[in-house]
């Protein structure tokens, strides 16, 4: 059994509001085609896919705009953040080989970029470089060569520019990026699950985080999948879908669950097990994705995000409070009714992912992830807003040091295999996240780990450890690892690596 559940998990106070159960009319661009859906608000409106943007003959060009822009939700008007007026913005769906490019152009009133989050591409020139600053009005031209080995999976976009990801994350700006298995997997059909949250006011905006908020990192008060406030898939007893799951939340875990129905995960991240593991739960920390498999059993049955506790900085500021949702919450509601179907075909053996554990270690190194007042604060609150509580400033640090866009951190050897042991020692958990070369977890909190398991996000829980080995293959360059509580990588934490 894969550990990615996290058990035992403690109820604390706090002030989610779960299962908000208001009629679900979707997270669209008010377009007059589309207005309409706005006035019906009755609950259970069907699960609407973003677009798909599908390559062929082994290129996809995509051009991507970022702005603000009126969409609908819950019957109210927004002011939010999109990507070609979605959200989420379209899904991409490539093969392993391909080249993707995207021009990008910024709409917003701030700096952004593009992250492809997880992909096993160069971190270089116009690939996936986070150093790259597209102002305000600018374009930008960003190439992406997938190997020809690319992992097959669930990945996604988003913006990167230190500072500013927060707030353009939460106010809508994320989209799926689908790599294609070389072998299809049987399924009866296929939904892109893109789950986030936003906190709206009665003016129909997205309000400032405080730095409260931004010390624990901002929960929305809505969670919606693909934009949409509980909406309903519907299904006939024996099919099995497949459902790749994105956690676009700034901060929010998901514990998922779907009782009554049967789940079977294929893989997180870019990592795939051989076999697919049956799972009542999946957890997902921020950035995490599933690709998971869905039997359907007739009835029906409510796709929850059960609580899950992250820690709490109650003891780091005066009146800093929890940071778990109180409830649970409904996501999405699946009715699976009519006819059985005919039983869908096995799923095939995956390959035997690759395996670190009997690896030859060449550097060992910690990373010491710590938060705490005041103290170091070298730039560290880099951002456009103030962050001062009353003389009290948060630090959110790796190795003791805050971000500097001119440091490098960590220098790794191009074809190495490193062993990184990550250490919490604050009171919240923080998700790890590396770009480029994907983590293998070798140890959690002392305990050496059976199965192979490779992630791109690892979550640290609080006060403890958990150990990793990475191989620097493929690409060399200059990238960044860091927090995907992406406040917290906002406020500083977060380091630069190169491989060369
Ligand atoms: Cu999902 Cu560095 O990001
Ligand atoms: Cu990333
Ligand atoms: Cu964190």
């Amino acid at each position: 059994m894969v550990d990615i559940s996290r058990r035992n998990a403690l109820i604390l106070g706090g002030v989610g509001i779960g299962g908000v159960a208001i009629g679900g009319t979707g997270f669209v661009v008010n377009q007059e085609s589309r207005r309409h859906a706005a006035l019906e608000a009755a609950p259970g409106v069907a699960l609407v896919q973003p677009d798909e943007l599908r390559s062929s003959a082994g290129i996809l060009t995509v051009s991507l705009e970022s702005s603000p822009q009126q969409v609908s939700i819950a019957g109210r008007d927004v002011r939010a953040l999109s990507y070609n007026g979605g959200v989420p913005g379209p899904t991409l769906r490539v093969r392993a080989g391909d080249t993707l490019s995207v021009s990008l152009r910024n709409g917003l009133a701030d700096p952004s970029n593009l992250h492809v989050h997880g992909l096993h591409v160069s971190p270089e020139n116009n690939s996936d470089n986070m150093f790259v600053t597209v102002a305000a009005g600018d374009s930008f031209d960003y190439q992406y060569e997938l190997p020809a080995n690319h992992p097959p999976g669930v990945y996604w976009y988003h913006p990167h520019h230190h500072g500013f990801v927060a707030d353009q994350v939460f106010g809508g700006l994320y989209g799926a990026i689908i790599v294609e298995d070389p072998d299809p997997i049987p399924a009866s059909r296929e939904r892109v699950l893109v789950i986030s949250d936003i906190t709206l006011d009665s003016a129909g905006t997205i309000p400032a985080a405080t730095a409260m908020e931004k010390m624990s990192g901002r929960e929305g008060d809505f969670v919606l999948v693909n934009g949409q406030v509980t909406p309903r898939m519907n299904a006939r007893p024996g099919e099995r879908e497949r459902w790749r799951i994105v956690n676009a939340c700034v901060s929010r875990y998901l514990r998922l669950r779907l009782d009554g129905q049967q789940m079977s995960l294929l893989g997180i991240d870019s990592g795939r097990f051989e076999a697919a593991h049956e799972v009542s739960e999946v957890v997902l920390a921020p950035g995490n994705r599933a690709d998971l498999l869905v039997t359907a059993t007739a009835g029906t049955s409510v796709l929850r995000a059960h609580t899950y506790d992250r820690g709490s900085s109650g003891g780091m500021m005066m009146g800093g409070g929890t940071s778990a949702s109180a409830d649970d919450v409904a996501l999405a509601t699946f009715i699976v009714t009519g006819d059985d179907v005919a039983p869908v075909a096995a799923t095939p053996v995956q390959p035997v992912p690759r395996d670190l554990r009997t690896a030859t270690v060449t550097a060992r190194r910690e990373l010491i992830f710590a938060m705490g007042m005041g103290g170091n604060m070298g730039g560290g609150m880099a951002g456009n807003t103030s962050n001062d509580m009353g003389g009290g400033m948060m630090s959110a640090t790796i190795n003791g040091q805050v971000f500097d866009a001119t440091r490098i951190d960590t220098t790794a050897q191009f074809g190495s295999v490193e062993e990184w042991l990550l250490t919490n020692t604050s009171p919240l958990d923080h998700p790890m996240h590396l770009h480029v070369w994907p983590m293998q977890i070798v140890e959690q909190s002392g305990r050496r780990v059976d199965t192979i398991m490779w992630q791109d996000v690892v979550n640290i829980p609080a006060r403890s450890t958990v150990r990793v080995r990475i191989a620097f293959d493929d690409f060399s360059g200059r990238t960044v690892y860091h927090c995907h509580i992406l406040d917290h990588e906002d406020s500083g934490m977060m380091g630069i690596i190169t491989a060369n």
